[in-house]
């Protein structure tokens, strides 16, 4: 099969990687991919938010399976186009990936399903949601209704923060994103990702992960798109995750599909867990990242088979092959991300790493200059290992991580520290 991979960070270096141990794939071609996927695949510049372009490459190149890495073509409705002209295509529809391009739906399927989420009030003009503020004060959680880069979530732990995010929101500092605006309910609890696929009918979960996402240790400071991540999560047990399959994730699907918009693709549940109960923060249509790193690194080459399944209608005879394997990927930064930081730093050390099925440096954002690797990126590389435990997968992510040669960079030292 001719294959094409949407995307160019860290996700769909490791969707390349795992795509290319299954012996079905013949051709691989990433767009736009990065330096790093380039060691590996073919990459091509193509604007993958134009559907039209997308979809004349994909004939141009005899492209059998499209795999759609990021939100953003999802919610341009990429997949539609290519679908309709009898492309097979994993990733969802346009409607159906309002489940992440919009925080209202998502707030309403649950009504609908009656999925354990926090209680939230909607608004569209500052007034009522300020007076909403004030009466149910802090902590409190405010949310720009639309993509916003996973900048446009404001937990307040006082009224005064809740009010200034009301302020900049409506005020235009998410664009349209923040033109509607959603109120929450405050969780307090342990944050874990479920994944699963969705053919429409049939779920499969694919596994667990926990992120990072603030740049400090401890998981202080700002917050970013996700500093390291590690698979399974323990804090996900049997249990919980049953719970949050039979309450959240089932029900969710069959309210999409009772709606004419069956989900087919990855669903990514953020989960809120307290009390040994799971209930649901967000929805995300795609892969996390970094946590699709982990997950592929334990998957491996029936990945491929199984997205295959999903988006071809025929996961309910589907299985996952589980190893008692843990993985963990340590993301590699650019000093002064999320804020500020250099780009054209040179990596040393990339070409002499050891790589194998259960050590690899997937690239983020890296370029090639002048015969070397720059950097390219706030997020730049993914130390990722696999073992018997998730101590010794820690252990080899990080020795991995320290045998770059690159001054400039920063590291989180404390990836799984909750479960450790
Ligand atoms: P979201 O983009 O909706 O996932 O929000 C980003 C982050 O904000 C989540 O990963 C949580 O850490 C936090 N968050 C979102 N909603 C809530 C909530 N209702 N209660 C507590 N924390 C939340
Ligand atoms: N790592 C968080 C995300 O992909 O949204």
């Amino acid at each position: 099969m001719n294959i094409l991979i949407l995307g160019g960070g860290g996700r769909e270096h490791a969707l390349a990687w795992a795509v290319l141990q299954n012996p079905k794939c013949d051709k691989l071609i990433v767009a736009p991919g990065n330096a790093g996927i380039a060691q590996i695949a073919e990459c091509a510049v193509l604007d993958i938010l134009d559907a039209e372009a997308v979809l004349s490459f994909a004939g141009d190149n005899l492209i059998d399976f499209v795999i759609v890495g990021p939100e953003a073509p999802l919610a341009a409705g990429v997949s539609d186009v290519l679908r309709k002209a009898g492309f097979t295509v994993f990733g969802p529809s346009q409607a159906a990936a309002e489940l992440e391009a919009s925080k209202r739906f998502t707030k309403e399927i649950c009504d609908a399903a009656n999925a354990p989420t926090a209680g939230y009030a909607h608004f569209t003009e500052a007034e009522p949601a300020r007076a909403y503020i004030r009466e149910n004060g802090a902590p409190i959680v405010v949310k720009a209704d639309g993509l916003a880069a996973g900048k446009g979530v404001i937990v307040a732990m006082d009224e005064t923060t809740a009010l200034a995010a009301i302020d900049d929101m409506f005020g235009g500092t998410f664009g349209a994103a923040g033109a509607e605006v959603v109120i929450e309910e405050f969780m307090d609890g342990e944050e874990a990702s479920l994944f699963v696929l969705s053919d429409g009918e049939t779920i499969l979960p694919i596994g667990t992960a926990q992120d990072h996402k603030r740049i400090g240790e401890g998981d202080m400071g700002l917050n970013t798109g996700g500093m390291g991540a590690y698979s399974p999560a323990p804090v996900l047990t049997d249990a919980i995750t049953q719970q949050a399959l039979d309450e959240i994730l089932r029900p969710t699907m069959a309210e999409m599909a009772r709606r004419g918009m069956p989900y087919q693709g990855v669903l990514y549940a953020g989960l809120m867990i307290q009390d040994d109960r799971a209930r649901l923060v967000e929805y995300n249509v795609r892969f996390g990242d970094p946590e699709c790193q982990v997950l592929m690194m334990r998957l491996g080459a029936q990945a491929m088979d199984l997205m295959q399944a999903a988006a071809e209608g025929r996961l309910a005879e589907a299985r996952v092959n589980w190893a008692d394997d843990h993985a963990m990927t340590v993301v590699l930064s650019a000093a002064g991300y999320p804020g500020d930081y250099a780009k054209g730093e040179v990596i040393g050390g990339l070409e002499d790493l050891t790589e194998d099925s259960s050590h690899m440096m997937f690239h983020a954002g890296t370029e090639r200059a002048e015969g070397a690797y720059v950097s390219n990126g706030g997020r730049v590389l993914n130390a990722t290992a696999r073992a018997a435990t998730l101590q010794e997968a820690r252990d080899r992510a990080y020795a991995l991580a320290d045998q770059v040669d690159w001054p400039g960079s920063y590291v989180r030292r404390d990836i799984g520290w909750r479960a450790l």
